[in-house]
């Protein structure tokens, strides 16, 4: 397996209160690793740790972050706007706050293509294109022209995906992607990470509260609880034999069918 993004001993600071605390994990390629715990627990924040976005109240006072051997903590501010967009792409809860509503689909393919690569605009249209036939999009000549208010969450969320997928990243961070769509748009979300995985040369991180999405997609499971990591494994040990007992009563409050 080939590491894509190693964690170590990252520790974050609010004031004096640790938000989270020597998180260790790695993300591979092929793999989805999946993020689950409480609201509050500090999953978000993790995720604006590794893309180098957290709150300016929000410290690193320990850790590494490894992309590819190289600590992202200690790159120039240059190369991590080259790597962030390009390599490291975050696919956010609330699509609708990641739009700018007074630019047309077209342009923000536009935008973050030009921040990345020499194109023309015909082999931007082309990428953008691609891209959304990818993530199922109906008509996307003509979705193109829209501003983001014509479309519905579903529909702009598997832009923000699209977008993603157009610059070819080598790790996604999702951070509870499905959770604001509906029963058919969360399927059809899954269904599209479960093909990131397989079809190209990424890694996941797939942030959620709901363990059913960890059961259909994730490949290894890391369960936080108040800024820590209490229980780490592959996703059938995890299933299987929990050791943790806040993840076994996690399990238990599941109700299978
Ligand atoms: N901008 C912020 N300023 C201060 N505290 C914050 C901020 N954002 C989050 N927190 C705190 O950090 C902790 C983790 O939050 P978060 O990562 O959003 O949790 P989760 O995503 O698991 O619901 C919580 O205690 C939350 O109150
Ligand atoms: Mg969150």
């Amino acid at each position: 397996m080939e590491k894509v993004l190693e964690v170590k001993d990252l520790t974050v600071k609010i004031g004096e209160k640790n938000i989270l605390t020597a998180i260790n994990m790695t993300a591979y390629k092929g793999r989805v690793l999946g993020i689950i715990g409480e609201s509050g627990s500090g999953k978000t924040m993790l995720c604006h740790a590794i893309m180098q976005s957290l709150p300016a109240v929000a410290q690193i006072t320990e850790g590494q972050i490894f992309y590819q051997q190289e600590n992202l903590l200690n790159v120039s501010a240059a190369k991590l706007r080259a790597y962030r967009g390009r390599h490291l792409s975050m696919i956010m809860q609330n699509p609708s706050t990641a739009f700018d509503r007074i630019q047309t689909i077209e342009s923000h393919f536009r935008e973050t293509l030009k921040a990345h690569f020499a194109m023309s605009k015909k082999e931007m249209r082309q990428i953008a294109l691609d891209a959304m036939y990818k993530v199922n999009l109906p008509n996307p000549e003509q979705l193109l022209r829209y501003y983001p208010f014509q479309l519905s969450g579903g529909m702009l969320q598997r832009v923000m995906i699209a977008l993603s997928l157009a610059i070819q990243a080598s790790l996604y961070i999702a951070d509870e992607p499905t959770t604001a769509l509906d029963t058919v748009n969360q399927k059809q979300v899954l269904t599209l990470f479960d093909r990131i995985r397989s079809e190209t040369e990424a890694a996941i991180i797939l942030v959620t509260h709901d363990i059913g999405v960890i059961a259909e997609l994730a490949d290894d499971v890391a369960v936080m609880y108040q800024g820590e990591i209490i229980e780490y494994a592959n996703v059938y040990d995890f299933f299987d034999a929990p050791q943790h007992p806040y993840t076994k009563k996690l399990l238990q409050s599941r109700i299978m069918f």
